[in-house]
């Protein structure tokens, strides 16, 4: 997967991409990260941002500076889609299912917005999909931009280990998981607080079923939403 990054701010990059198993991943060129300054595009004598055409406050990144970023890109390779990403509330909400869809493609660009966002007429010009990573306002793109990359390429076979992949699928295969339920380790008491028994006795079966019932109780009240999706999921399988 090769992931460029059009940045009015570098230097957030690699940052905790390049840690830990992604950090790894990127040393064995699973995926690659090309980062461009967009300042670098500025025209001469010209702001990379300009004040927004009907009044309001704040700027927005120029379409001549994004244009011109953009024309710096190598063209792509014909035997694969580019994915032209760029980060904002407005977008369509960032799941898990769409982190699948993405571990799979090849070349993807991502254009972080700074200020107020960008000039629109960029967006449709270059065909770029809109992603929100969640209902609240960032100051920027950066941080939405590494949350998306880490969800995409965790999901590249072999970056995670296969466990964790197989736990994941059957999240997406359903699209109607249960959270997690509680995990602990040693020591079996700690500040007064114990173990439960069952996750000790080894036996299996009673320690599946107790995890079911912790995820479906949390499930069921932190997220009815999620809840709903898996009683709907379950009654279309009998
Ligand atoms: N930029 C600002 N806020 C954002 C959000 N919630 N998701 C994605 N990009 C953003």
């Amino acid at each position: 997967m090769r992931v460029t990054v059009l940045t009015l701010f570098p230097d957030a990059f690699p940052g905790p991409l390049g840690v830990s198993l992604l950090g790894r991943a990127l040393e064995n060129d699973v995926f690659t990260l090309r980062i461009i300054d967009l300042k670098q595009f500025s025209q001469e004598g010209e702001r990379v941002d300009g004040s927004p055409c009907g009044g309001g406050c704040g700027m927005l990144l120029s379409a001549r500076t994004l244009e011109a970023a953009i024309a710096s890109l190598p063209p792509p390779d014909p035997s694969f889609a580019r994915q032209c990403i760029y980060f904002s509330p407005r977008g369509a909400l960032f799941s898990q299912k769409t982190a699948h869809f993405f571990s799979q493609q090849h070349d993807i660009v991502i254009l972080c917005g700074r200020y107020e966002g960008i000039d629109t007429r960029i967006l449709e010009e270059y065909a770029f999909t809109e992603i929100s990573i969640g209902d609240y306002v960032l100051m920027g793109g950066e941080i939405a931009a590494m949350a998306f990359i880490e969800a995409s390429v965790r999901l590249i076979p072999g970056v995670v280990s296969t466990h964790d992949s197989l736990i994941e699928d059957s999240f997406v295969a359903s699209s109607a998981s249960l959270l997690e339920y509680p995990q602990y380790t040693h020591p079996v008491r700690w500040r007064k607080r114990s173990v439960p028994p069952v996750l000790l006795s080894g036996d299996h079966e009673a320690v599946r079923q107790w995890r079911l019932a912790q995820a479906r109780m949390i499930t069921r009240t932190r997220r009815p939403d999620l809840w709903s999706k898996y009683v709907a999921s379950k009654l279309n399988a009998t």
